[in-house]
């Protein structure tokens, strides 16, 4: 197998950003297949728990949801790094939650979003499968995240300007709450 290669993330004010990204037709195609291997390496050697295509500068619906504890997001839970091609999601009732957030592309800064609690999700898998989940809590939180990317918006877009903070402050307020 080739060996992945890690990208580099695209940061807020590039134009990439803030496409509507294109639909995926050939998933088997070469070039897919090894953006997605590009793509679980760069996120999970940057700390992330997700990335989105245009955030390698490739304006595709395709992004990774990798949620695991890392120094970035101690609390989050250990799942497989998970390829989602052209996805989509309704809302599972109305709660609402509000969490810290933060992305690869505008490192440095955390803030407050709500989001959906809960969502059912369809994606195409990486061998070409269709897929439909049902997702809550955190990782719920990333897919709807990773799928604003791909809609051209970013998380400061939806976060309450007032509960922006910068990333020591953010380790330091996670610290003490840990004591
Ligand atoms: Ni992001």
């Amino acid at each position: 197998m080739r060996q992945p290669r890690l990208l580099q993330i695209s940061h807020l004010g590039h134009p990439v950003l803030r496409e509507i990204c294109a639909p995926i037709a050939d998933v088997s195609a070469p070039e897919v297949q090894d953006l997605i291997d590009d793509m679980i390496a760069t996120c999970l050697e940057a700390n992330g728990v997700g990335i989105a295509a245009p955030q390698v500068y490739q304006p595709l619906r395709l992004f990774i949801v990798a949620s695991r504890p890392n120094a970035r997001y101690p609390s989050a839970p250990l799942m497989e790094p998970t390829a989602m091609l052209n996805p989509s999601f309704t809302p599972v009732g109305d709660d609402m939650e509000e969490d810290w957030e933060g992305c690869l592309s505008i490192p440095g800064l955390r803030g407050r979003v709500r989001r959906h609690a809960t969502i059912d999700v369809s994606f195409t898998d990486r061998h070409g499968k269709p897929q439909d989940l049902r997702l809550e809590g955190f990782v719920a939180r990333i897919f709807q995240h990773e799928y604003d990317h791909i809609d051209g918006r970013v998380f400061t877009d939806r976060a309450a300007p007032a509960s922006f903070v910068m990333e020591r402050e953010f380790q330091r307020m996670l610290a003490a709450e840990r004591r």
